[in-house]
């Protein structure tokens, strides 16, 4: 075939780089070397032998150090990056850097533990990546925040520091929720809510949905969704099965799950207002950080 005849089986060629590599390294070059220098030895034979003795010492220290320099530079230059393209949290450093390939499961026939019908299973699933409580974050960490400087800290009984949640953990209740509102018959008392204030309900689902979409385009993500023909269809048919880029989930939930707050010593199991100092109170939640009311 004319396709393997171009393409299949030519041997490697041999690039002028691949060579000069090879004889940098070489063994019969350092040999050759040596013996040269060889010639040139005068010197008692204790001196010479100290010397090399000496070379030997400065040649391996300093393949050590080049070894350590470049896995270091190598681990830094890829989280480097991760940093460099997100705003700063202290997760970020718990992110493994080798992101991973992965295919979505996006066709409508895919079955997925989150999908629906609803049932205590299919609920256990979202728990586990929408339920993991706040964390507490150090002094140190809150001040790269540009966050609220009347934030809410965490009792000095728990340790100090500030509290607050990963993001991806609001976004995935935020999806959850959506979800659920599409069972009425089933997420009944959630179902009653909504009839019952309508009002708040919509402002709930419009905070969600306008959080998302700032999320979205924040993201832009860019990776292609293709086409293809299905049987009896006559236009072409969207394959969600698209290879994505992604952070290591798993990475990112371990490190939330260990910084948790254990706040089941607290009267209520969670805080309250602090009886023995004053707080700064606001309407809503501010938007500028420097706010003071
Ligand atoms: C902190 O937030 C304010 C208000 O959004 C913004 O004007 C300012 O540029 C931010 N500072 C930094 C260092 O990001
Ligand atoms: C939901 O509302 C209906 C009708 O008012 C009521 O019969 C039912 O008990 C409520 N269910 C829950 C779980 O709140």
């Amino acid at each position: 075939m004319k396709f393997e005849k171009r393409f299949g089986y030519l041997p490697l060629q041999k690039s002028s780089a691949g060579e000069a590599f090879v004889s940098d390294t070489d063994n019969t070059n350092w040999c050759e070397r040596s013996g040269s220098r060889d010639r040139f030895a005068r010197s008692s034979n204790s001196l010479r032998a100290a010397a090399l003795w000496l070379l030997q010492a400065i040649l391996f220290s300093l393949s050590v150090t080049v070894l350590v320099v470049s896995r270091k530079q190598h681990h830094s230059s890829a989280m480097d990056c991760v940093f460099r393209l997100s705003q700063y949290s202290p997760g970020l450093e718990a992110l493994s850097d080798d992101y991973q390939t992965v295919r979505f499961k996006g066709s409508f026939s895919f079955p997925s533990p989150y999908k629906g019908p609803p049932t205590p299973e299919v609920d256990k699933k979202w728990n586990e990546i929408e339920n993991m409580g706040a964390i507490k974050i150090s002094a140190e960490e809150f001040s790269r925040l540009n966050a609220s400087r009347h934030a809410v800290r965490v009792p000095s009984s728990l340790g100090g520091g500030y509290m607050a949640l990963p993001e991806f953990v609001h976004q995935i209740h935020c999806v959850k929720m959506f979800w659920a509102h599409t069972y009425p018959d089933y997420y009944v008392e959630a179902y009653n809510r909504s009839l019952e204030n309508p009002e708040e309900w919509h402002q709930h689902m419009d905070h969600c949905a306008d959080l998302l979409r700032q999320k979205l385009m924040c993201d832009a993500d860019m990776t292609l969704i293709t086409y293809n023909w299905i049987s009896n269809h006559y236009q072409p048919h969207p394959n969600f099965n698209v290879q994505h880029k992604c952070r290591n989930f798993e990475s990112a939930k371990e490190w939330t799950f260990r910084r948790r707050i254990d706040a089941s010593s607290l009267k209520h199991h969670y805080f309250t207002r602090p009886e023995e100092e004053t707080v700064v109170d606001f309407k809503e939640p501010p938007f500028d950080p420097q706010a003071d009311a």
